[in-house]
């Protein structure tokens, strides 16, 4: 996908911030002689609801992925919340606010729906591995919402 095939839909909600949100500059992604992405640029400002559209190979997952750092792109970078996050650890990413999903999707088959969607919660919990993995105390407490918050219900 180059600069001029990509396709950004904008569509603005109420909330706008002049500040982008996100800001990827120029990223270039190249697999061996295939050029996935060459300089590829667009804004996301808070508030508002993006989409990339493209034929099948344009390079779409590909700026998804140098987005959450799954990809490293040879140039370009990518700012969130005006920090360049081109360097930062993948498994750093998440704790950013940076989420997403798959074309495939892959679930433990042998958890609920709900124990699922927890999972991607862990990154936000600030208690240590122990507390969190016997959900003790501040853990329990601090479970992502899900928890009932009165005594008699959990
Ligand atoms: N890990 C990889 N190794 C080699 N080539 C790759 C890799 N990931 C993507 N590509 C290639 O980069 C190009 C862009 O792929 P990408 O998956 O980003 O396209 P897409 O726009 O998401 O397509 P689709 O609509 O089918 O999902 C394709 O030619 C693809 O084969
Ligand atoms: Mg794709």
């Amino acid at each position: 996908m180059s600069a001029n095939e990509t396709h950004v839909e904008k569509h603005a909600k109420p909330e706008i911030s002049e500040q982008p949100l996100l800001q990827v500059e120029d990223l270039h992604l190249r697999f061996g002689g295939l050029n996935a992405l060459s300089g590829v640029s667009f804004n996301v400002k808070k508030g508002h609801i993006q989409a990339i559209i493209g034929p099948n190979g344009a390079g779409k997952t590909c700026i998804l992925n140098c987005i959450c750092r799954f990809y490293q792109p040879y140039r370009g970078r990518v700012v969130f919340e005006g920090k360049d996050i081109s360097k930062v650890a993948t498994h750093r990413v998440a704790e950013l606010g940076i989420a997403r999903s798959f074309q495939n999707i892959e679930l433990f088959k042998g958890m609920t729906v709900l124990d699922n969607i927890k999972l991607g919660h862990h990154v936000h919990m600030k208690t240590g591995f122990f507390i969190r993995r016997h959900l003790l105390g501040k853990a329990k407490r601090r479970r992502c919402g899900f928890a009932p918050r009165s005594k008699s219900a959990s």
